[in-house]
Order: C-alpha cells, then structure tokens, then sequence
C-alpha cells in the first residue's frame, strides 16, 4: 500500500478511486511534489470510468499533517516571490479543482488533520471521520494564520463560535467534536471507517453521474446568490443537465415509476 516513490497512489475498486496521500513518514504533509502530483491525478481520473467517486485518504496514521513545513515555507523563504506565488498555486489549484470534481468526491479522514488539510477536506463533497482522528488549527502555535484559503474553509462549514475558538488557540478536537460541529459528516471507529465510506459510495453510484454533478455545483454555487440569482442559475443549470444526460435520466425515472411501477422515488433511485 505504501510506496514512498510516489507522494500520491491510486487504486480502483468496485468504481471507487481510492486516492491516498502517500508520504507517511512525513504524515503526509502537502509538499510541493504532492501538489503537483495531486493535480495531475485530478485531471487523470476525470475521464477515467473506473472512478465513479472518488475517497481522499491518507497513508498511515495521518490523513495529512498540513503543508510542509519545510518544503513548502521554510526552503522558499529566501527565494524570489514568484517562486512562494508559484507553490501557492500548485496546492490552490488542486484544492480548487477538487471543489468542483466531475465526480463525487469523499474524504476519508483516517488520522491527524492539520492546517491547510482543512481546505481540500471542506473541498470534498462529504468527509466521513475516524472517531480517533485528530484535527486542528495549528497555524497560530507557529506564528501564522490560516492561509491557503482554511480560514474560508473553515467559515464554510463550523460554526462562528467554533471556528474562532480553533483558529485562536490552535487545540486538538477529535473525529466526534469534528461531526459535531459540521465539519465533518459522520464520525465512526476506525475499524469501520472503510466499510461506511464504501456504503456512502456504493450509493452515490447508483445515482445518475450527470445528475450528480449538476446537484452537488448548484448545491455549492448558489448558496453565495441572492434568491433570484438563485433561482435562475438552478434553472439553467438543470437545463443544461437534461442537455448533457444523453441516458434521459429524467424520463427514465418517471417512466419506471409512473408506468412500470418498478421502483418508487421516495425511496430510491430508478434502475439505470
Ligand atoms: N511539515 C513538514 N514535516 C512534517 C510535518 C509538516 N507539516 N508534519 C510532520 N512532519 C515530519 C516531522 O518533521 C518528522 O520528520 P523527521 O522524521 O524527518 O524528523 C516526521 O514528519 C514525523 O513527525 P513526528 O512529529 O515525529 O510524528 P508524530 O507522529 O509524533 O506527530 C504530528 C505527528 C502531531 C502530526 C506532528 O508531526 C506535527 O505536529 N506536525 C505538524 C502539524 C502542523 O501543525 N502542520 C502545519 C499546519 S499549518 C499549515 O498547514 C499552513
């Protein structure tokens, strides 16, 4: 499973891309090798049909410890500004990427989180925790802030309150105070955590794929609209689907449920 050539592994499985942060002696910190890599992979699975979701995790006991330290901030402090620009965007472009993924996307959160994981974790559609997982702000116990986008990350999906008692002093809080708080979907032991991820996906890909991506964009998109911005954008994005699913889902769904009685909306999808 591990493989300290790559800083990134992926594995097919049942339609799932498992993509695993693979540097677990550094418990997998995001270093610039990692940053690229993960860009390259997006782009891979994006058209890849073995990857109907994709499940974000972490080799060994960490999910990722945040940006590396080292690599990414210290051996680029006396470099010219075009190179720290350059870094930035080699996570912010995978990170940004990730938001809007073709597919679903579920992170899988198996160990520490730290710092600037908390952007590509809130990018995931869903995270699901290990109750054992340990999270935290840690950039204040060094001397910064939460850059790279975690402070609205973190406004996105905690609450007022929660956010700036963790920004501030900086504390551990575990996978149950995580879900707790909404940043997080569900904690389970850690022992399960595979077996609900891959519940969560075997659902997820009974669903219509177009539907889904039109769903889960509007979901993120509008939720920034005035109401009428809103409402137009919902009606152009779910006409733009009803364009772009050549199965025509819709009629399909209708059709098995009001002519062939096969299946009833309420309480799951139709049969693709
Ligand atoms: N950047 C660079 N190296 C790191 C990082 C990191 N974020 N996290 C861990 N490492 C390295 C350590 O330096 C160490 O390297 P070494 O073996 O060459 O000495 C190795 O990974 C193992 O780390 P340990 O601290 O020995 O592991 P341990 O399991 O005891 O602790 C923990 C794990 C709690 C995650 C600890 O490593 C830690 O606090 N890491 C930093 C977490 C953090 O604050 N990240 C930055 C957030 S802010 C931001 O992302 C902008």
């Amino acid at each position: 499973m591990t493989d300290i050539q790559s800083p990134v592994l992926v594995e097919f499985d049942s339609g799932i891309a498992f993509v695993t942060l693979n540097r677990p002696e550094k418990r997998n910190a995001m270093n610039p090798a990692l940053n690229i890599r993960m860009l390259e992979v997006l782009d891979e699975l994006e058209g890849d049909e073995r990857c109907g979701v994709l499940v974000l995790r972490g080799a060994g006991e960490s999910w990722s410890a945040g940006m590396d330290l080292k690599e990414y901030f210290r051996d680029n402090d006396d470099k010219p500004r075009d190179v720290t620009l350059k870094a930035r965007r080699q996570s912010g472009n995978w990170w940004g990427r990730l938001m809007y993924f073709e597919k679903p996307t579920i992170a899988m959160v198996n160990g520490w989180c730290f710092g600037g994981a908390f952007t590509p974790l809130v990018s995931c559609d869903l995270a699901i925790a290990a109750e054992e997982a340990n999270f935290g702000l840690s950039e204040i116990n060094w001397g910064i802030l939460p850059g790279g986008n975690v402070t609205r990350a973190v406004a996105e999906v905690m609450r007022h309150r929660d956010a700036l008692y963790y920004i501030m002093t900086g504390e551990l809080f575990g996978g149950r105070k995580a879900a707790e708080m909404g940043l997080v979907n569900e904690a389970v032991p850690l022992a399960e955590l595979e077996i609900r991820v891959r519940k969560i996906c075997a659902s997820l890909l009974e669903k219509n794929p177009v539907t889904l991506k039109a769903a889960k964009d509007t979901y993120k998109r509008v939720r920034n609209l005035p109401w009428d911005l809103a409402d137009d954008y919902i009606y152009a994005k779910l006409e733009q689907m009803l364009f772009l699913d050549k199965t025509k889902g819709r009629d399909e769904g209708l059709k098995q449920f009001l002519d062939d009685k096969t299946y009833q909306p309420g309480l799951g999808a139709y049969k693709r």
